[in-house]
């Protein structure tokens, strides 16, 4: 099986010119899932993870899944006004105009190993605010992981730039 046959690719959406790599086909199968979570935590393997950080929504789905098989603990990172506890924030750019995420202020201890988990790299602007954010509360990213990059894009060249290790399954042109 290849994983890359698991992604549903649909074309001009959510606006014309861009092809979605919609995951959820690569999620309802079962041996798919198992494959991209296997693939995904063999670096860390050993244990070397404190935390996992998830983005919003779809990296929560497959950091739940990461956390539970490094035996780590599972952090979210949000958008705006959903966390009901005190948090820390970073405003980050998108295709147009700004948005702003947030994690809970107590989620990652200084000096924590944390690694971040989406389930794909597009222009990198979501991953990097994420890694700029961790990094401000004095955690230790060990790594971002993904199962899509766009490299066509530049968001895995921006967190390697920002000397965030970044680890991906399938590349689409
Ligand atoms: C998608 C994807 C990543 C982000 C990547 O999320 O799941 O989080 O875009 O794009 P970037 O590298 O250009 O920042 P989206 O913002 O669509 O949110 P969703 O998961 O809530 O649908
Ligand atoms: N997020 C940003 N670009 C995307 C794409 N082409 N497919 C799915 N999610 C995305």
């Amino acid at each position: 099986m290849n994983l890359s046959d698991a992604i549903r690719s649909i074309p001009d959406y959510p606006k014309p010119g861009i092809v979605f790599r919609d995951i959820t086909t690569l999620l309802g199968n079962a041996r798919a899932f198992r494959r991209a979570i296997d693939e995904l935590v063999q670096p860390w393997a050993g244990g070397k993870i404190d935390k996992v950080a998830g983005i919003e929504a779809r990296g929560f789905i497959l950091g739940g899944a990461v956390a539970h098989q490094l035996s780590a603990g599972f952090v979210p990172v949000r958008k705006k006004g959903k966390l009901p506890h005190e948090t820390v924030s970073i405003a980050y750019s998108l295709e147009y105009g700004v948005d702003e995420m947030e994690m809970h202020k107590d989620a990652i201890l200084p000096g924590e190993r944390v690694l971040l988990v989406d389930d794909l790299i597009a222009t990198g602007g979501t991953a990097t605010a994420a890694a700029t954010l961790i990094r401000s509360m004095g955690a230790v990213i060990e790594a971002a992981c993904f199962i899509v990059d766009l490299p066509e894009l530049g968001g895995a060249a921006k967190l390697t730039a920002m000397d965030v290790p970044v680890r991906t399954l399938i590349a689409f042109e």
